[in-house]
């Protein structure tokens, strides 16, 4: 395995992944499938405001997860936070891959100057929760039933980690 800065030939397997968690989960609050269109302003904002999109590669090279941060809120004052994500293939979850990324984007948010990491987790992604909270992110609170998803309302919890 190895973790690399991602370019447009790996768009079309994040995407990939992304519209599998899009339909099977609730850890993204979109119902519609990420368009070609729009996985590539995704990634052309990232890369005009300098964020990180690390992939996770095998040896066929082959894109296995990613993980990126973005602004937490556009506003100025706020400039030193940033809201991160990260998802896992579902056929590489559970063996430490979720971890690995993590640590690579928190590392490459270190080196970029922030100060604050923000994940916000639905409330049944014990997977990532857990992740987290093993890796010294604090629940800073939980919004009831922000999200709705699946014929149901959702609750969003905020972690945060000051680096
Ligand atoms: C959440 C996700 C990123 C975790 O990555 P992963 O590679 O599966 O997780 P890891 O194998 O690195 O495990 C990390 C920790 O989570 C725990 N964990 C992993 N899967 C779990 C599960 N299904 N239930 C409970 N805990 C779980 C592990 O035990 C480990 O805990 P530890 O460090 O205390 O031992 C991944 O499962 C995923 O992409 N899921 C779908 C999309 C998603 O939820 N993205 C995150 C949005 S906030």
């Amino acid at each position: 395995m190895q973790l690399i800065d991602a370019d447009a030939s790996h768009l079309a397997a994040i995407q990939a992944i992304v519209n599998d968690v899009v339909a099977t989960t609730t850890a993204i609050y979109d119902e519609a499938p990420a368009t070609d269109r729009e996985t590539a302003d995704w990634f052309e904002v990232k890369r005009a405001k300098g964020f990180p999109v690390i992939v996770a590669i095998d040896e066929s090279v082959s894109v296995m997860g990613f993980a990126s941060y973005g602004d937490f809120n556009k506003k100025p004052g706020y400039r030193f936070t940033v809201e991160h994500s990260l998802h896992v293939a579902a056929d590489h979850r559970g063996k430490g891959l979720g971890r690995v990324l993590l640590e690579a984007i928190e590392s490459r948010a270190r080196g970029a100057g922030v100060h604050t990491m923000v994940g916000l987790i639905d409330a049944e992604n014990v997977a990532s929760r857990r992740l987290h909270e093993s890796a010294g992110y604090e629940l800073a609170g939980t919004l009831k039933e922000v999200g709705w998803k699946f014929g149901r309302w959702l609750n969003m919890c905020s972690y945060q980690k000051i680096l």
